[in-house]
């Protein structure tokens, strides 16, 4: 498939290189210019491209830049054909982003990012912490490889992201649609804990959307108190160890 992939990030860069490695084209772009991304993003085959080259010819065009940024790509995604698949890897965090009232009153992160673009989205990968999703890849069949949640309204978009999921080494497994969408949002059990196949439907049931709210805001104020609200990205152990003990 031909991937365009918005934001060369932790999540987007990591990506650009798991699926280049499966065999997709991939297209990466961030905002400053595809000069300034990371040279190991490429390693595996992808190219970097400006944002508007990496939806020619897309048949799937992945977001991965910070939840409150979204709505900047509502121009960008205008001229894309009715059925691509637009798959959204993002998470609303009040800790660190801006607090958006729709959210707190309940309507799910990936419906609001939806409804600011103009366009049906995928909900995929944003339950993984990006060092696991760096190295935690395993074949299918592995019965420790970890499960992936997509949400999806649309039959094709379900069934492409499904195969991109499969792609990068994790099991995907379909949750629901994207109004269901928040039993897979931060602060829930299958939130950067690395569950399996077996466990995610369990997961899902187990999620309580008032409760995910209080676990995030306890998840942050140990986090800023180790690390203070700075870009950092702390080891796998200590964030699947932490969101197992409060998300979990
Ligand atoms: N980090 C994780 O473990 C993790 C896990 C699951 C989901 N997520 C979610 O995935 C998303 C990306 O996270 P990340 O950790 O990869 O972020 P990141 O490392 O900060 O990277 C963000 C990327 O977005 C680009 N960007 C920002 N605004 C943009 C715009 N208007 N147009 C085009 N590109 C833009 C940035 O480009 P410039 O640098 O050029 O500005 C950068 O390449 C977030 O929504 C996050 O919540 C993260």
């Amino acid at each position: 498939m031909n991937v365009g992939i918005i934001g060369s990030g932790f999540i987007g860069g990591t990506l650009a290189r798991l699926l280049s490695t499966a065999g997709h084209t991939v297209r990466v772009s961030n905002s400053r210019g595809p000069h300034t991304i990371d040279p190991d993003v490429f390693s595996t085959g992808a190219i970097a491209v400006t944002k508007e080259e990496a939806l020619v010819g897309a048949d799937v065009v992945i977001l991965s830049i910070p939840f409150v940024r979204i709505p900047d790509l509502k121009a960008l995604l205008e001229g894309l054909p009715e059925d691509s698949v637009i798959i959204d890897t993002s998470n609303y965090i009040p800790a660190r982003d801006d607090r958006l009232d729709a959210i707190e009153n309940g309507q799910p992160d990936s419906v609001w990012a939806s409804e600011q673009v103009g366009r049906p989205l995928a909900k995929a990968w944003n339950t993984i912490y990006s060092a696991s999703l760096n190295e935690a890849g395993r074949p299918a069949g592995d019965p420790e490889r970890i499960a992936v949640p997509v949400a999806a309204d649309r039959d094709h978009d379900r069934v492409v992201t499904m195969a991109l999921v499969e792609d990068s080494g994790f099991d995907a497994y379909y949750a629901g649609s994207l109004a269901e969408s928040w039993k897979q949002q931060c602060g829930t059990p299958c939130y950067c804990t690395e569950v399996t196949l077996e466990s995610l439907p369990q997961a899902l049931a187990d999620a309580d959307l008032a409760r995910s709210r209080k676990r995030q805001d306890l998840f942050f104020s140990v986090y800023n108190e180790r690390f203070g609200n700075v870009g950092t990205n702390p080891s796998r152990n200590y964030i699947v160890q932490l969101s197992k003990l409060i998300y979990a």
